[in-house]
């Protein structure tokens, strides 16, 4: 039965929905503005005082993507950020912390086999630890300001309640921003500092075959940076971190001769989030081989040294180096053994 009051309106008989003005459309039914409406929809520059491009279209134009029905543009960016970044990007996260996890559970982290010598060499000078911190915790507020941005509201905003979340973000975001600039200088001055001993050389091949050696007694030798380390000075420092140094610039409209319009700011968005994605999800990898994963390593990037027993069993060809002079000679710095040497 028909709902009484409900009259469905006769495609035929009806005069002309469609194409009605607003004018028309309040004649014959009073307060009902679909006609604005869709003419806000389907893209009518309306009059603005503001500067800004597009200041004078309220929402963007519809839009049909091959495949995909009529929709408006900005609705597809959500879609696309709620049904595919989201979940597809925190999948990735957790996988990448579980097999790490699982890692640590089964094989627990990379022990020194022989005796500290006792011996300490300079593996990272003041200036290279310094721009290596600086850029570890401007990533690390950047990670975890991001991630909060993006997940938060699916862990912490059920335990913490609206208004706390809200300051929260709100904050996380400012210091976001904060951020972003220091990660984008130091990463410069990272990639100038690390280049040279990044460069490709004769055995990373193997080491990669090999897979370091991992599951066997001994690693594989290498220079002063394994070929592990080197993919990701190459794919995650290099590649990823302009990435997106350089879609967070954008998204700060902070290169010049550029129109932001929504488009430019939702493809942007997108690159940076898809590559903050995978570079969180590299750097998951770094920071646990530089802490829990290998014994000694955290020290090294700490206090500058390692010892000598570290270099040979992890670096044995840069230690080779440093003894016949061929690295700096402030590399290496003989220390009298001592009791307590931290490795
Ligand atoms: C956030 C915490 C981080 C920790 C705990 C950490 C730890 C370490 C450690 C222990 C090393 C020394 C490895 C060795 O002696 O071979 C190292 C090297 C290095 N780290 Fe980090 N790191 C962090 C973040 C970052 C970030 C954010 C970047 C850059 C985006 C970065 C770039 C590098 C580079 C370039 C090296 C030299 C080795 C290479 O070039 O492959 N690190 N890190």
């Amino acid at each position: 039965m028909k709902p009484e009051g409900v009259v469905k309106p006769d495609a035929s008989a009806e005069p002309g929905y469609a194409t009605q003005t607003n004018g028309e459309r309040a004649k014959v039914q009073p307060g009902n503005n679909a006609p604005m409406w869709r003419q806000v929809g389907s893209g009518v520059t309306g009059y603005s005082s503001l500067p800004a491009p597009e200041a004078g279209n309220l929402i963007q134009p519809f839009v049909q993507y091959p495949g995909s029905r009529l929709t408006n543009a900005g609705e597809a960016w959500r879609q696309v950020r709620n049904h595919w970044l989201i979940p597809y990007g925190g999948a990735l996260l957790l996988i990448v912390l579980g097999a790490f996890a699982l890692f640590y559970w089964r094989m627990g982290s990379i022990k020194l086999h022989g005796q500290p010598s006792g011996r300490m060499i300079e593996r990272f000078t003041p200036f290279e630890r310094s721009a290596h911190w600086t850029n570890a915790i401007a990533f690390s507020i950047l990670a975890i300001s991001g991630l909060v941005m993006a997940f938060g509201k699916f862990f912490l905003l059920p335990v913490m309640g609206t208004v706390l979340f809200g300051w929260l973000t709100y904050f996380l975001k400012n210091a976001h921003n904060f951020a972003g600039p220091v990660f984008a200088v130091s990463l410069l001055v990272v990639i100038v500092t690390f280049v040279r001993d990044n460069l490709p050389a004769r055995g990373d091949v193997n080491w990669l075959l090999k897979g370091g050696g991992m599951f066997s007694e001994h690693e594989v030798k290498s220079g002063r940076f394994n070929a592990g380390e080197k993919v990701v000075f190459w794919a995650g420092v290099f590649v990823l971190g302009l990435i997106v140094v350089g879609s967070g610039l954008l998204m700060d409209k902070l290169v010049p001769g550029l129109v932001y319009e929504r488009s430019t700011m939702q493809v942007v968005h997108m690159v940076h989030s898809v590559s903050n994605l995978l570079m969180v999800a590299m750097f998951i990898g770094h920071i646990y081989l530089g802490t829990l994963g290998t014994e000694g390593a955290y020290a090294g990037m700490k206090t500058g040294y390692v010892d000598e027993t570290w270099a040979r069993e992890h670096h044995e060809l840069w230690l080779d180096d440093v003894k016949a002079g061929r690295v700096p000679a402030q590399r290496s710095q003989p220390l009298p053994p001592s009791p307590t040497v931290q490795v």
